[in-house]
């Protein structure tokens, strides 16, 4: 066999090659074609290599020079091929970002509870481990639950229309003596001792947690929504002397050990005597609620014997107890719902 012919083959095979693997639409197709030129028995390939053999031996070098030219041209067209038929079988590959799974990871960011929250279950665990359990009451209240019952006649204050968000029944609003169904979204936790006295008998030991409602402009330490924690305890030989200890336990649990707490003279129409309550914290005397022993014209509402039970109920600001533990200084900073300031807790 002549040098020529033998790379006319070789040029023949490379220009059938190169034309055929550009035009090649699928996979299956390229591994004919694959098989057909560089086969490892058959492929064409193979047998023009074993042309060399007929050549002259000084031809040879060029010749392999050439033969291994078009065989590296060949696979890379065939490499070329398999390339593009495999990405065009992936089109996500195409149209979005390749992964790269040598990158770390994008980790989801976690929420957590809101300060509020996280707060009252603080609260519920200390009261807890005192004995007081969870109770709730409704945001919607009516006016026994919230007036009536306690104590708080009908030309008190409290009572005031500016001081309380009533809601209309039918045309009528609950400070109407003529509304017996009067509802207004509660001024105070208080109404959840009538609640809870209503159904049960003593002894009972309870707290509630929860939203109440004033008509208050916003300012650094007032809010038209905020939370109190209430506290009730009617047995036999309540006193006070228990409901200054239970709030000075509550409070160096946890405000810390350091925590001094005070008592000064009040008037709440549901306790007798009542005190507000003050704690000791940092440098300062701080307010932090009411407190008393339980009228006994509220145990009678309820059908509870004065001369046999008595009892003391407090009630706590939730947010201030909140703000004091986070050095938080703005009340309405907890309800913005600013996550940037919120993921700080
Ligand atoms: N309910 C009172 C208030 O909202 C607080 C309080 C509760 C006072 C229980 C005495 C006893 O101001």
């Amino acid at each position: 066999m002549s040098l020529l012919a033998f790379l006319t083959a070789l040029d023949t095979l490379a220009a059938e090659a190169s034309q055929s693997l550009s035009a090649v639409s699928d996979v299956e197709k390229l591994e004919e074609l694959r098989v057909r030129f560089i086969g490892a028995k058959n492929g064409q390939l193979k047998s023009i290599q074993k042309m060399m053999g007929s050549l002259q031996a000084d031809e040879r070098p060029s010749a392999g020079k050439r033969f291994n030219e078009v065989r590296d041209a060949v696979q890379s067209a065939i490499d070329a091929a398999a390339e593009r038929l495999g990405s065009e079988s992936q089109p996500s590959r195409v149209n979005g970002p390749m992964v790269d799974p040598t990158l770390p990871g994008l980790r989801p960011r976690l929420g957590h509870l809101h300060p509020i929250t996280q707060t009252i279950e603080h609260l519920k665990e200390i009261m807890g481990r005192l004995g007081f359990t969870t109770t709730e009451g409704p945001e919607i209240e009516d006016t026994w639950h919230n007036f009536v019952a306690l104590n708080i006649p009908e030309d008190h204050p409290a009572r005031d229309p500016l001081d309380n968000f009533y809601l209309t029944t039918a045309g009528k609003t609950a400070i109407d003596p003529a509304a017996p169904g009067g509802m207004l979204l509660r001024s105070q936790t208080s109404t959840v001792q009538i609640r809870v006295m209503e159904q049960s008998k003593p002894p009972l030991r309870i707290i509630s947690l929860g939203r109440v409602y004033r008509p208050d402009a916003a300012d650094a330490t007032h809010f038209p929504m905020f939370h109190q924690m209430e506290g009730l305890w009617v047995d036999r030989h309540v006193t006070m002397a228990q409901l200054k200890s239970v709030l000075r336990m509550f409070a160096t649990s946890y405000l810390g050990s350091d925590v001094h707490i005070r008592f000064r003279p009040s008037f709440f129409p549901f306790t007798e005597p009542s005190v507000e309550v003050d704690y000791f914290w940092n440098d300062n005397w701080v307010e932090f609620g009411g407190a008393g022993m339980v009228d006994p014209n509220v145990l009678s509402a309820v059908g509870y014997d004065p001369e046999e039970y008595s009892g003391f109920a407090f009630g706590l600001g939730v947010e201030r107890l909140c703000m004091r533990r986070f050095a938080i200084t703005d009340i309405r900073d907890l309800f913005r719902s600013d996550v940037r300031f919120l993921r700080q807790f």
